[in-house]
């Protein structure tokens, strides 16, 4: 059983095992850190966390080319359905589902899901995580979101094979809170996100995982458009 991730920048993130692939949160044609092309990107799902630009990204137009199901929170994934997506799967924090190429659930995350035009700021749904499962291998990609006591129980109810947790403050948790999420979690292996794409949000990835590593935790920096087996 294996997997792999491939990490695009900020934080977008595939997963692949067993010919499939799924995208998280595909921020790439404005992204300053992705190294592909948006339509480069060939995927099975797109995984949304919340309507922010920096998660939502270019999730409608690769979903419209690829035919790739758009998976996200119910009113996001209507709202993707109107902008003209053939292929949506709305689900809700705490529900899971079984695909056909892995498995997905919803978790809680503390932050906002929004879409800001010249003309209105319009709150859309509830932003979320996600626990993926292909190939065996579980990954738990948290979204934009705040340290919080859920972190402990998603730590002690999954066997977590990888982790991407954010570390550039400011909009979400910070490197201390993210040292604190990944004590909660277990994981094998976590991967930084959500830093250094713009300079509110400068992190220095290294050293929070030298910090992860002198608390006996393992961790690793992703560059992007590296692709990792995950342990
Ligand atoms: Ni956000
Ligand atoms: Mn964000």
């Amino acid at each position: 059983m294996s997997a792999t991730l491939k990490y695009h920048g900020h934080a977008c993130f595939s997963m692949a095992a067993n010919g499939k692939r799924v995208i998280m949160d595909p921020f790439v044609s404005d992204n300053p850190q992705a190294v592909e092309g948006v339509d480069d990107i060939e995927v099975d799902a797109v995984l949304i966390s919340h309507a922010h630009s920096d998660h939502l990204g270019d999730g409608i137009e690769i979903a419209k080319r690829t035919g790739a199901t758009v998976i996200a929170t119910y009113e996001l994934a209507l709202y993707c359905q109107r902008e003209g997506v053939e292929n949506v799967f709305p689900m809700h924090i705490g529900g899971a589902h079984e695909f056909d190429w892995g498995r997905v659930k919803l978790t809680v995350a503390h932050h906002s899901s929004s879409i800001v035009t010249e003309d209105e700021i319009r709150a859309i749904s509830n932003p979320c995580g996600f626990l993926v499962t292909m190939g065996g291998k579980t990954l738990y990609y948290p979204g934009d979101t705040a340290l919080s006591a859920d972190i402990e129980l998603i730590g002690r109810l999954n066997d977590l094979d990888a982790a991407t947790l954010p570390i550039g403050d400011t909009f979400t948790m910070g490197p201390e809170d993210a040292i604190i999420a990944a004590k909660m979690l277990g994981a094998k292996l976590n991967i930084p996100m959500h830093y250094d794409t713009f300079p509110v949000i400068e992190a220095d990835p290294h050293e929070w995982v030298a910090r992860l590593e002198s608390d006996g935790l393992n961790g690793r920096v992703m560059e992007p458009g590296e692709e990792i087996e995950l342990p």
